[in-house]
């Protein structure tokens, strides 16, 4: 097998080809670098620069490293810009992704994991999402996701392409400190640039129906995360063609944003007390994996805890600011 990561420079991408071809895969990356460090990926790794929406440089990879199944990440990820700009959102990840999906059935490959997100579900009043809980998106962004499943199951049953979506929840920390996320998009980055800039964090909202009042998430470690696609991989490749699996990939437990903020205090030593804020619209108070499924059909489950995903965040928060 040789495998294609497609935004495989990426924060998440990284770690997934660090991952597979630690293990032993052989793997390609693809990203066309608007988002990337390149510098994330491991040496050996071929770095091909160009776009999932480029259908003749697809095809070229495809026939001249010999792909047999791809691993597709690339895509636009930032909430709020896919609520000013969802024409680009769908140009780019669905249209990419359909780019890709001609590219994959022209060159006769048969495996696919989809990067999905936990974004496909909105915001269901429910204690563990299932991969049954219906799937409302609340944003453009999670629409993307969602319809991107639906263009990789029709695709995959009409050209034989077994695939995998995962649906990542938050995901935090780092396998090493080089590979930290650098953006500042999520909470963990968030209070880290709050506490570098001597202010204190923010709490939107602590009047949720919820133990301490603050929105309740679920925290996955980036490493774990890429374990999962390793997982998948491994099992398209022992059991294709094997339909299609929708697996949600968390660690089934909740921990309030007032709990990750103590922590990130411990962690960081800087223990200022955050200030609340008007809840932001649109924010569920609880969103929580079943990570059952994922248990069963990969033999998967996360290790890492909510500790270490910000220990080692902070670590690479430390080295990419040079603190
Ligand atoms: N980070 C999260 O918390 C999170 C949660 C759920 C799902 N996801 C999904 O995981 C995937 C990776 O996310 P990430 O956090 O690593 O983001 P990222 O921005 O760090 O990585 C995306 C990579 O894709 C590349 N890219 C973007 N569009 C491309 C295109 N058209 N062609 C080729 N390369 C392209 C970028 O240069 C970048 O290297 C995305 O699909 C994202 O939607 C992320």
């Amino acid at each position: 097998m040789t495998w294609l990561i497609t935004g495989g420079a990426g924060y998440i991408g990284a770690h997934v080809a660090r991952a597979m071809h630690g293990a032993g895969e052989d793997v390609v990356v693809l990203d066309d670098l608007s988002a990337a460090v390149p510098e994330r990926l491991p040496g050996g790794v071929p770095l091909v620069e160009g776009s999932t929406l480029d259908g003749d440089l697809l095809k070229r990879v495809f026939a001249d490293h010999g792909i047999t199944g791809v691993v597709h990440l690339a895509a636009r990820k930032q909430v709020g810009e896919s609520v000013a700009e969802p024409v680009r959102y769908y140009r780019e990840n669905i249209g990419g992704l359909a780019t890709l999906l001609d590219a994959i059935a022209d060159a006769g490959v048969r495996r696919l994991v989809f990067s999905s997100s936990a974004a496909v579900y909105g915001n269901p009043d429910v204690d563990l999402i299932t991969e049954d809980t219906p799937c409302l998106p609340v944003n453009p962004y999670g629409e993307t996701k969602l319809a991107g499943e639906w263009l990789v199951r029709a695709a995959g049953r009409a050209h034989g392409i077994s695939t995998v979506c995962l649906r990542y929840f938050n995901v935090a920390g780092a396998a090493a400190p080089e590979l930290a996320d650098t953006g500042v998009f999520n909470i963990v980055p968030m209070v880290f640039d709050r506490l570098t800039r001597g202010e204190a964090p923010r709490i939107f909202g602590a009047d949720y129906p919820t133990p301490d009042g603050t929105c309740v998430r679920d925290y996955i470690h980036v490493a774990d995360l890429a374990e999962a696609h390793l997982a998948a991989a491994r099992r398209l490749s022992k059991d294709a063609p094997a339909g299609d699996l929708t697996l949600n990939v968390g660690r089934g437990e909740g921990v309030s944003v007032r709990e990750l903020i103590t922590l990130i205090g411990e962690v960081t030593g800087d223990r200022r007390e955050p200030v609340t804020e008007d809840r932001r619209p649109g924010d569920a108070p609880r969103a929580v994996a079943s990570a059952e499924r994922a248990a069963a059909e990969l033999g998967w489950r996360a290790r890492l805890g909510v500790p270490e995903m910000v220990a080692s965040a902070w670590a690479g928060w430390q080295r990419h600011h040079g603190l």
